[in-house]
């Protein structure tokens, strides 16, 4: 008992060395119990409850060190609370993620759904279903990245969309009317990057189709994101524009959030920032997915998300965006 009392089991090995010298079938113990046939009958009972003790006290040892080792094992492999955090730092979410799902749930709010598209494309999906002719100066603004040239027709070449716009044919050669939905992903266009411009950013289209959709509607829906988006006293502007895929084509501002009516790198244009192109869309382009441009009107728009974050945040270089700096990005909760 007393062998028993001092033997020390510190690790796996140790109380295998145990198991092997007193409780296992070859053990001191049952050796013991093996000898009790030599003991005078009188003594045999005394004898006997004194062996078994001493095997209950060496079996319980053996049982506690045995639990104690599984405990720690499974203490480190599975939490047995899986909802407990982990031992890292939480993280944050993305700026842009943010905003992303900001912008999603206004438009959701007044009924638009989102629809996605792919980010390598036919040129018809980027241009020439969107009233791009094919050797139209538009096409060159966009600065593309084109992978594949076709077999013959242009539009056959393989590009990295300029913008979501893609996916506005897509929608339109999927679904008939009423359509009513917003688009957001990623866009790529071979520009050098600066405080102000990537080769690769996000934007959200959204498109509208169906009987007598105005431009007043148009208005109306990228005034009350605005609100929405920077605050009600956010002041807006429409400009004339030019798209290939909307006739009449505007462009609207808002006013700069980050130098307050200054000019400043992001706003250049003495405290008005662009936030979005739009227009009507144009009938060819209905035309030229199998929708009747005169029971159907529509308007479209796109805005990039990058820029309305910066002035959601006022960060002044689009840069921090994509450098993974935790200092930035544990600011936004
Ligand atoms: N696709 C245009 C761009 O990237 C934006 C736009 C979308 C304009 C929809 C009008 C309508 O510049």
């Amino acid at each position: 008992r007393e062998e028993i009392e001092a033997f020390v089991i510190e690790n796996e090995q140790t109380l295998e060395q145990f198991r092997i010298q007193f409780v296992g079938r070859k053990g001191r113990l049952a050796e013991l119990f093996e000898g009790l046939k030599d003991v005078p009958n009188e003594l045999k009972r005394e004898v006997g409850q004194a062996l078994n003790a001493v095997k209950n006290a060496a079996e319980e040892k053996f049982q506690n060190a045995q639990e104690s080792f599984n405990s720690k094992k499974s203490k480190v492999e599975i939490p047995s609370d899986l909802t407990l955090s982990g031992p890292f730092a939480q993280g944050t979410m993305h700026p842009l993620t943010l905003v992303r799902e900001r912008i999603i749930e206004i438009f959701n709010r007044i009924g638009f759904s989102v629809s996605d598209g792919p980010e390598i494309e036919k040129d018809f999906y980027n241009f020439t279903a969107l009233n791009f002719p094919e050797n139209h100066p538009a096409r060159e603004m966009q600065d593309t990245f084109f992978i594949e040239k076709g077999k013959g027709a242009v539009q056959d070449d393989v590009l990295l969309r300029t913008h979501t716009s893609n996916v506005q044919i897509r929608l339109m050669e999927y679904q008939k009317p009423p359509i009513r939905s917003i688009m957001p992903g990623r866009v790529f266009r071979n520009e050098a990057i600066s405080a102000r411009a990537h080769c690769l950013f996000h934007q959200v289209e959204g498109l509208y189709v169906d009987k007598k959709v105005s431009f007043k509607d148009l208005k109306d829906t990228l005034y009350h994101f605005a609100k929405e988006m920077f605050g009600k006293d956010t002041k807006v502007r429409f400009r004339p524009s030019y798209f290939p895929f909307t006739e009449p084509s505007a462009e609207m501002d808002i006013t700069c959030l980050i130098c307050k009516g200054e000019g400043c790198n992001v706003c250049k244009q003495a405290g008005w920032v662009e936030i979005a192109g739009a227009g009507m869309v144009d009938p060819n382009v209905l035309e030229n997915v199998g929708i009747d441009s005169k029971e159907y009107t529509g308007f479209a728009f796109g805005m990039g998300i990058e820029r309305i974050t910066m002035l959601k945040y006022q960060i002044k270089d689009l840069r921090l965006f994509t450098e993974n700096d935790v200092r930035f990005l544990k600011q936004f909760n």
